[in-house]
């Protein structure tokens, strides 16, 4: 089956044996009778396993390439319990270019319990190897990353990977399995904030894990099921509703930023504007390669450089909304180093581009021209 089939059909045969209803069931059960004490027909309880959250699953796991796909009730939640194989000592590399909620929740919560990371610029993939001892676990990508823009060549992390057998996760959340699929690229784990393109209209919080290896699921799935951090039904089904049209949003995302990113770059108001898809972008080759398109996010600093002249620009707009969150089919705007990437030290912050005249644009999938002109109007 090939991918567009897959967002639409992918895991989703024999969705409701009872009345033949094209999309599954929203089971907003708890609990599951048995005809006597282990008689039940797969489900027991929900945050075991709900039949609407197994939908979603398979299609997670068909649309990643993968084998098993795990739902949690939020990106973090799903990234949380990937950093809950590991015990105190363990170390891990990441990105040093990352979402901010992703930052906070290694530095705050998940070194206070003993785990030790080191933040790695990794567009260079030969910077990660002086990082690995006998105590590393995991190497964590986030590509593009959020929000500078960076790409990080999955094959060549995932040959280190695989040299000092340590496992190999990638955050998949800006390019969503239309344009990158991690684990045909030899990732273990590829996790998504389907809050994002997955769902893609703004209206659900849930997050995901998919991976091929059938004893790395059964460890996430008991983190899963122990934790209990899993997302509800209703929650299950928009997203499944959301992946049917991934392919053709995310077409018209690349096609709409391409013009905005393009009309940006020409405009005296503006500094430096990135986006992969430019061919000076230091790793264009790479994203081109593990890449089918570049995204709908783009980032951007005024030519003014202040904090005043983003607020301001933040201020005027009217088409794009000034909000946090990105990937849904409206475009908005964000000033990471106040919204998103706030819980990021200043000093930490600037040192990967994070200035306070950085705007981040999730470019939706809206007419083109009404969009340049809204950043027309705005940049004055
Ligand atoms: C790249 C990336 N990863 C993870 C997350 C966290 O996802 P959630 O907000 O669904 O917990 C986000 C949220 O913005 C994100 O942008």
């Amino acid at each position: 089956m090939k991918f567009n089939t897959k967002t639409i059909h992918g895991g989703q045969h024999n969705i409701d044996p009872a009345y033949g209803s094209v999309m599954p069931p929203i089971y907003q059960t708890t609990t599951y009778s048995q005809t006597t004490p282990g008689g039940h027909k797969g489900f027991e309880y929900s945050r075991s396993a709900n039949p609407t959250r197994s939908a979603l699953e398979n299609a997670l796991a068909s649309i990643e390439n993968g084998k098993y796909g795990l739902a949690f009730g939020s990106g973090l939640a799903a990234i949380d319990a990937v950093m809950k194989l590991f015990k105190p000592g363990d170390e891990i590399i990441s990105t040093n270019d990352l979402y901010g909620g992703s930052y906070r929740l290694f530095t705050k919560i998940f070194e206070g319990l003993g785990l030790k990371f080191h933040f790695v610029g990794m567009q260079d993939a030969s910077n990660i190897e002086a990082f690995i001892n006998e105590k590393t676990k995991l190497i964590w990508v986030e590509t593009p990353t959020n929000p500078m823009m960076n790409i990080i060549d999955i094959v060549a992390c995932s040959k280190l990977a695989k040299k000092h057998k340590l496992l190999l996760a990638v955050d998949n959340t800006f390019a969503t399995p239309y344009l990158q699929q991690p684990l045909d690229l030899g990732a273990d784990i590829v996790m998504h904030s389907a809050t994002k393109y997955l769902g893609g209209h703004s209206d659900v919080v849930l997050g995901s894990l998919v991976v091929k290896n059938k004893d790395l699921a059964d460890r996430l799935y008991f983190v899963q099921n122990a934790s209990g951090a899993i997302c509800g039904p209703q929650d299950s089904f928009l997203v499944l509703r959301g992946i049917k049209t991934l392919h053709i949003r995310m077409q018209r995302h690349c096609e709409n930023t391409e013009k905005v990113a393009k009309f940006l770059r020409t405009h005296p108001k503006v500094d430096k504007v990135y986006w992969p898809g430019f061919e000076d972008h230091p790793n264009h080759d790479i994203a081109k390669a593990q890449m089918k398109g570049f995204g709908g996010m783009i980032s951007f600093t005024t030519s003014e450089k202040t904090l005043d002249s983003a607020v301001k620009l933040l201020e005027k707009l009217k088409v794009f909304t000034l909000a946090e969150s990105l990937g849904g089919v409206e475009s908005l705007a964000g000033h990471p180093a106040s919204m998103t990437h706030a819980s990021i030290p200043k000093e930490d912050r600037e040192k990967t581009g994070i200035v306070d005249s950085l705007i981040r644009l999730s470019v939706g999938i809206e007419d083109d021209e009404d969009l340049i002109e809204d950043i027309k109007q705005a940049l004055g």
